[in-house]
């Protein structure tokens, strides 16, 4: 089975057997076929989060399973379920269409609606964890279905338990508890700017949303363009007491707050360009001239040539700073 369609990086590797599965209805019984029980499972959805650094030995596993609809509705907020095979971005604006807030900010996130629980997606002050209800995942450790809360699924900046345990589940369903109302998060990084641009006055969940998909649009490549996975590096935690003295010798450097108060947020994208890496080229790996952050796929690069660069990348970072970055995306077939 070739893979280059199925990953937003077009890197080419192939697996021995593709699965695809309607609902989690019939997951059971086709996770108990000959072919695949007992085999190791790769589930892909959007594809937008991985790197295939060599061939995957498993069954690459797909959920279609793209419904969508609200199961409760109450004064103030409502209850939407849906399956993991659903596009993000088309759940965002589907939520929107139904007159409900709080995921305007998450707008033209790639990937499914069952990936977004995995590494917690966000972005511009939001994460899909602050909206999460429960999760419905096939628990392979039990063989049923499980429905976890979000306690449960212990989310952290770009975590949760299904990124720690990944041969242990797989998303079937998500259910989001979404408000009629509710406070638009405009502070972060340029979307009043870019609101006012568009000449909203009264700003709206909608409006909101608009900026993010502006914002986005400008400063990250198009992965049908070119190809890439979005940030490729996480922001690196640190201490505080670190960040300060990084600050002493780096005046502009962005600091921002993180989940604990004796920790900083530091940006890899700034990181990466002050060591020199920003429209970096190595054969077709190569690092966007727009966002230092993503790393991209220049026609023929191959999963391992884009690590090799990443591994640099981050030695230089280490070299200059004394700060350790990690990779986002799932690396399929090699270690960090
Ligand atoms: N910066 C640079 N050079 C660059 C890029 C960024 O100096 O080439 C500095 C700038 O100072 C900028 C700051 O980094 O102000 C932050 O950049 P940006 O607002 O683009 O956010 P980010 O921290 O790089 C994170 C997420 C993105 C998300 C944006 C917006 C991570 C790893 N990435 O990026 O998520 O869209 O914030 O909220 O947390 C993704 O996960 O794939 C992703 C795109």
């Amino acid at each position: 089975v070739p893979l280059k369609p199925l990953n937003t990086f077009g890197v080419a590797a192939t697996a021995p057997t593709l699965l695809r599965v309607h609902d989690s209805a019939t997951l059971g019984q086709a996770l108990a076929l000959p072919e695949v029980a007992g085999k190791a499972l790769l589930p892909i959805g959007g594809g937008s989060n991985l790197l295939l650094v060599d061939d995957p030995q498993a069954v690459v596993l797909m959920i279609d399973d793209a419904s969508v609809g609200i199961i409760e509705h109450r004064a103030d907020h409502a209850i939407v379920r849906a399956g993991a095979g659903l596009v993000w971005h088309a759940l965002v604006m589907w939520t929107l269409d139904q007159g409900l807030s709080g995921l305007e900010n998450l707008a033209l996130i790639p990937g499914t609606a069952g990936a977004a629980p995995i590494q917690n997606i966000g972005a511009y002050g939001a994460q899909a964890g602050d909206f999460i209800h429960a999760v419905e995942a096939w628990d392979r450790h039990s063989g049923q279905l499980q429905r976890l809360s979000p306690e449960q699924c212990q989310f952290a900046y770009r975590d949760s338990v299904f990124k720690q345990q990944p041969d242990r589940w797989i998303i079937t369903a998500i259910e989001l508890r979404l408000p009629l109302l509710s406070e638009l998060r405009t502070g972060y990084a340029g979307i009043e700017q870019e609101m006012q641009a568009q000449g909203v006055t009264l700003p709206e969940a909608r409006d909101v949303a608009n900026a993010v998909i502006a914002i986005r649009q400008r400063k990250l490549p198009d992965p049908a363009v070119l190809g890439n996975a979005g940030s490729f590096f996480k922001n690196p935690i640190v201490t505080a007491e670190q960040a300060l003295a990084l600050q002493q010798d780096w005046p502009q450097m962005p600091l921002y707050p993180a989940a604990s108060p004796e920790m900083r947020k530091l940006s890899a994208g700034w990181l990466i360009e002050q060591a020199g890496w920003k429209g970096a080229r190595q054969g077709d790996a190569g690092v966007s001239a727009e966002h230092a952050l993503v790393l991209v796929n220049h026609g023929a690069a191959s999963g391992a040539q884009l690590l090799d660069l990443a591994r640099q990348i981050a030695a230089g970072v280490q070299a200059r700073f004394g700060v350790a970055i990690e990779p986002e995306p799932r690396l399929i077939g090699a270690a960090w």
